[in-house]
């Protein structure tokens, strides 16, 4: 175990649900009692009774969790149902004139769309899909920016039985372009362009750069009509969404897929090589969408929910584009930055729309936090009643400036541990009986079997840090890595005979068994609350044609989480002054032609070598220290060249 993890936090505060929030809440400390007994006393009949209840089947399923391919576990696997089915149709006769989508533009532009509504667009483009050829079991890219458009063609997917994969709107066309051919994908959603900034993003420019060469399988680009700007349109090959959907009947019946199907595959960095197609099933994540939608988000009738993510990340799939729908809620999507026209916008959007629960990141509070610490004082925010945060730890700080100043000491906070693997919130409170303490994402839901092991598997004692594990599978658990299957084994069962989750985060449990997080055990970055690998970024660098080899490490950063710091030994000389800032600019730009603004390094120095031990190895630990500005106390006389340090720390 790496020597991170200890954890210097002491928190004491604690935070008890109001009797006024527990008496409206859907779990009470009685029924949350009674889940967890169940869960405990039959595990599989837990989880089977809750898909026959939440889920509507067209067939109903008899096996429960199926163990004989371990770790690929399957969870349903004689069911049929269709998840698009189950987040709209269903709907239609109880609350088809219910608002599904407040969409709102960054001027400002707002749309409302109903069930019935949604209904109809996704009808539309699941049939202009299937007139392209597009067939169960097929793989579409979405990119797109973060509007209605986006979910409809989420929706649209799932409706037919394709398999999406939605690529964040700020990757960089070389990014697009290794997912759409890991992915084998025959089809690619896009729009002309996004604005964020009052900037047009020309995310139809950076299709046609990732298919210029014709990489993989792609026949056919639909391109929604968003920001107006120019675009190339590739006769035989794009076709305007419009048009696309013009004529086109309503009513598409869905596809009845296997429980296990795949419903999509979303990409994410581990510490080494590229990318990961993260491969979720139809039923089982549906469920852990719809459970978690109603256990920690507590949604109910008449909420207005805005979960702020991206669907071009987890989060913007399963309390986005899945289970706010899936339980019949209305939501705010909105396509913007949180700053324009000030860092009040999100808190005025609350305002306006009567939000009542509200789900960010830490990264975005701290940002808001400092920009406009009192701007959510100049808003009516008394309609909102619960908060939510996931990403990386919330430190107390933030978390505190949270509950005061926009919950008014009203609304609990529900810290969710997850990740792109687990599908669903893991380890996080249930807001009507959980006790709060900042800082911790508290204890694992219902038939969520986490714990902190030591290197042999043994669970650990109060404040111990180890590694974080789930013990059972669960339905909402990834299915593989698409396309490699030895990596999903390699990568997240690796240890523990194999019978283990490895969640990749070290964690440890309090005395009153709160889980506290404490950061990867892996080399992976949290910048923003994204994972990214160190590898992917010093890739990106040792591509450029002046670079001859770099290490990339992060560094605390009091919005970010963590700041990327890059060490780069160039071809020939080291540069210094002018040239040297010249050529900093040119890198952190190349990398975010590479792989998307969000990897710019902070803060990038060059040096004659890196430190290495003798035996070759790059001494990350050191690196990391010396992106922190820590004094170097250790011994660095077993590096093989000792002199590039002060280099390194910028004094030389
Ligand atoms: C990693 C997963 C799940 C959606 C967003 C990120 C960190 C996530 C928390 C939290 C402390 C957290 C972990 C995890 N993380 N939520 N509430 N407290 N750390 O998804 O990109 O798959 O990253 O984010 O390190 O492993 P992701």
């Amino acid at each position: 175990m790496s020597d991170n993890i200890e954890s210097t936090l002491t928190e004491t505060r604690h935070f008890a649900p109001s009797a006024e929030f527990t008496e409206n809440a859907r779990l009470k400390p009685a029924d949350l009692e009674a889940l967890h007994q169940k869960a405990e006393a039959d595990y599989e009949g837990f989880w089977c009774d809750l898909a026959r209840e939440k889920i509507d089947w067209q067939t109903e399923f008899t096996q429960g969790l199926d163990e004989s391919k371990a770790p690929h576990y399957q969870w349903f696997a004689d069911g049929r149902m269709n998840v698009s089915y189950n987040c709209i149709d269903r709907h239609l006769e109880v609350r088809g004139n219910k608002t599904a989508i407040v969409f709102e533009a960054e001027n400002g532009d707002t749309r409302h769309l109903t069930y019935r509504d949604l209904y109809n667009e996704v009808g539309k483009l699941a049939n202009a899909l299937k007139g392209m050829g597009v067939v169960k079991g097929d793989r579409v890219i979405i990119y797109m920016p973060m509007n209605a458009e986006a979910v409809i063609a989420m929706q649209a997917c799932a409706r037919i039985g394709a398999i999406h994969s939605v690529v964040f709107g700020g990757f960089s066309a070389d990014a697009l372009r290794d997912r759409v051919v890991d992915s084998g994908s025959k089809v690619v959603i896009t729009a002309d362009g996004g604005e964020r900034g009052g900037k047009v993003v020309g995310l139809k420019a950076n299709v046609d750069k990732a298919l210029d060469s014709n990489p993989g399988d792609v026949e056919k680009v639909v391109v929604c009509k968003r920001a107006g700007n120019d675009v190339t349109m590739h006769a035989d090959r794009d076709v305007w969404w419009e048009d696309a959907v013009d004529g086109e009947s309503v009513d598409c019946e869905p596809e009845w897929v296997e429980a296990e199907h795949p419903l999509f595959l979303l990409y994410t960095s581990g510490s080494t090589g590229k990318p990961k197609g993260i491969q979720h099933s139809s039923a089982g994540y549906l469920l852990g969408a719809i459970v978690t939608n109603e256990w920690v988000f507590d949604l109910q009738g008449d909420d207005v929910y805005w979960c702020t993510a991206d669907v071009g990340w987890i989060t913007g799939h399963t309390y986005v584009a899945y289970g706010p729908l899936a339980v019949g809620a209305t939501q705010v999507v909105y396509e913007g930055t949180p700053t324009v026209p000030d860092a009040g916008r999100w808190w005025k959007m609350c305002q306006d729309h009567g939000v009542t629960v509200f789900y960010t990141a830490p990264t975005a509070i701290r940002a808001l936090m400092k920009a406009g610490p009192d701007l959510p004082k100049q808003y009516d925010l008394s309609k909102l009643r619960l908060l939510g945060t996931v990403g990386e730890p919330i430190n107390p700080e933030a978390w505190m400036w949270y509950y005061t100043t926009v919950g008014e000491e009203r609304c609990p906070i529900v810290d969710t541990w997850w990740q792109t693997e687990t599908g669903a919130n893991m380890i996080a409170p249930i807001p009507g009986a959980t006790t709060l303490v900042p800082g911790s994402c508290t204890q694992a839901l219902p038939g969520i079997a986490a714990d902190v092991v030591d290197e042999d598997g043994k669970s650990l004692g109060a404040d111990e840090g180890g590694y974080l594990v789930i013990k059972k599978p669960w339905p909402h658990m990834l299915r593989t890595v698409w396309g490699d299957d030895q990596r999903y084994k390699d990568t997240y069962w690796p240890k523990f005979g194999g019978k283990y989750y490895l969640a990749g985060d070290s964690a440890r449990r309090d005395s009153e068994g709160n889980f506290w997080i404490m950061g990867r055990i892996d080399d992976v970055l949290n910048v923003s609350g994204h994972r990214m690998g160190t590898m992917e970024v010093e890739s990106a660098l040792v591509a450029h044609k002046a670079v001859a080899e770099a290490a990339v490490v992060g560094r605390p950063h009091d919005v970010k989480g963590e700041a990327i710091v890059a060490f780069v030994i160039l071809q020939g000389d080291r540069l210094t002054g002018d040239e040297a800032e010249e050529m900093v600019k040119e890198l952190r730009n190349w990398v975010a032609d590479q792989i998307g603004p969000i990897a710019k390094p902070d803060d990038i120095r060059f040096a004659d070598g890196l430190p290495k031990t003798r035996s070759g190895k790059i001494m990350r630990r050191l690196l990391r220290s010396i992106a922190k500005g820590e004094e170097i106390t250790s011994d660095t006389s077993t590096l093989e060249n000792e002199a590039v340090i002060p280099q390194l720390q910028g004094k030389a």
